[in-house]
């Protein structure tokens, strides 16, 4: 089983005879970075909260390389069609919506949620039979969802998304939503996360101490227990957090990621939706979700402050998290160690979405189930950090002595 994941892929290039050759006898193990997708997952991908788009103006949407008008009809449904007018080619965004159609900005004409002109209001007749292009949407959990699918397929009937059961319970909070672009990636670099246990130790400061994978069908999900760590960022100030989280995708971009986080014996639960959405093969934009367990004692007001303080603390994670992504490149055959995970077996599971239908193979949707052993990692890491935690102590000492050197000699003059 072990030899996936030291997937070598040796590409090395040496000069023989005044040619370049590549040849796998330097021994340089090259980076194959590939080249993005040229088509976009399917799947329905979260565009952010229904009300964003209810409030009766037509909303411009980039996504899947292309541009979408979004708007509610009288009904409150959100709909999505080309943004683009098959009259004169006019951005329907920039129109209006009028009753349950969005009016064209150049001519006035107009279309409805099923993507037919049902007005042109100049004209004796209208083209009744002109159709332009339709992407079905959802609103779930406060949200709305835009279906792709490249064959152009209807979305299956058994709908992967689940409902979120807290979501309008009065016992918890409303979503506080946050949206990122993130430029120059394929948003694969943030499935990748799914599996990757070490990065939460360099980048969120973190030490997993329970970290598993399982995969199956359209789902992948991380069970992980972690702490923070002592000797830098939000433990380090406000002493020893915990935290337990089920993360779970359900299809290529839609994550749930119930969480209870201790802060000492205090409690805080939390569902995060961690969602994107690709623009084209290497941008994409990153929406994250906060909604909170109103702790007992803490009036709504307050709780509300809560989710607004636990939302940015993980936009703070999703920066750390951005920063990496923006300064390294794409690889296709990433040089592992047992302790990374499954990277490539998760990356079996994300080609499901890339493929027609009936090329989906058992291989991607198999259940598979994978826990890393933390133990050398965590022994490792906490001799890391007991150094740091001496350093930080004896520097401390040093500026004390000098903070009290200069006091003396102040007071001596
Ligand atoms: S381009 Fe849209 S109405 Fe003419
Ligand atoms: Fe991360």
């Amino acid at each position: 089983m072990w030899n996936v994941f030291y997937y070598w892929h040796i590409n090395a290039v040496h000069k023989e005879g005044g040619l370049t050759m590549t040849t796998t006898d330097t021994g340089i193990r090259e980076i194959d970075t590939g080249t993005p997708p040229t088509r976009f997952a399917r799947g329905w991908h979260c565009i952010g909260l229904v009300d964003e788009y209810t409030d009766g103006k037509p909303h411009s949407l980039e996504i899947f390389g292309t541009k979408l008008v979004v708007w509610a009809d009288t009904a409150g449904e959100v709909k999505a069609l080309d943004a683009y007018c098959r009259h004169m080619g006019a951005d329907l965004s920039k129109g209006q919506v009028r009753g349950d159609n969005v009016a064209c900005p150049f001519h006035g004409w107009q279309w409805n949620g099923k993507g037919r002109c049902a007005q042109v209001p100049y004209a004796k007749r209208n083209p009744k039979l002109a159709k332009t292009r339709t992407w079905p949407t959802m609103q779930r959990n406060g949200q709305v969802f835009v279906y792709n699918d490249p064959e152009g397929n209807p979305p299956p009937e058994d709908c992967i998304i689940p409902e979120v059961a807290e979501y309008g319970d009065q016992g918890w909070t409303d979503w506080k939503w946050n949206t990122l672009v993130i430029e120059g990636s394929n948003c694969r670099e943030i499935i990748d996360n799914v599996v990757d246990m070490a990065h939460f130790f360099y980048v969120h400061y973190a030490l997993p101490d329970y970290f598993k994978n399982v995969f199956e069908g359209q789902t992948a999900a991380q069970y992980m227990n972690s702490h923070g760590r002592p000797d830098v960022g939000i433990s380090a100030a406000y002493g020893d957090t915990r935290l337990e989280s089920i993360a779970a995708y359900y299809g290529p971009s839609y994550m749930l990621n119930p969480m209870v986080q201790y802060y000492g014996e205090y409690a805080v639960e939390t569902i995060l939706t961690n969602c994107h959405y690709p623009i084209d093969a290497n941008s994409f934009v990153l929406m994250f979700g906060v909604m909170a367990k109103i702790p007992e004692g803490l009036s709504p007001e307050q709780a509300d402050k809560m989710a607004d303080k636990i939302t940015a603390g993980i936009e703070v994670g999703f920066l750390q998290d951005v920063e990496i992504w923006k300064h390294k490149t794409r690889i296709d055959n990433p040089l592992l160690v047992e302790e990374d995970g499954p990277v490539y077996q998760l990356r079996r599971w994300y080609e499901q979405f890339y493929v027609d239908i009936d090329d989906v193979t058992d291989e991607m949707t198999d259940r598979f189930e994978y826990e890393i052993d933390t133990s050398k990692a965590l022994e490792n890491w906490n001799i890391e950090i007991q150094e740091n935690l001496s350093r930080q102590a004896e520097e401390r000492a040093a500026q004390q002595a000098a903070e009290a050197a200069t006091a003396t000699e102040n007071s001596s003059l």
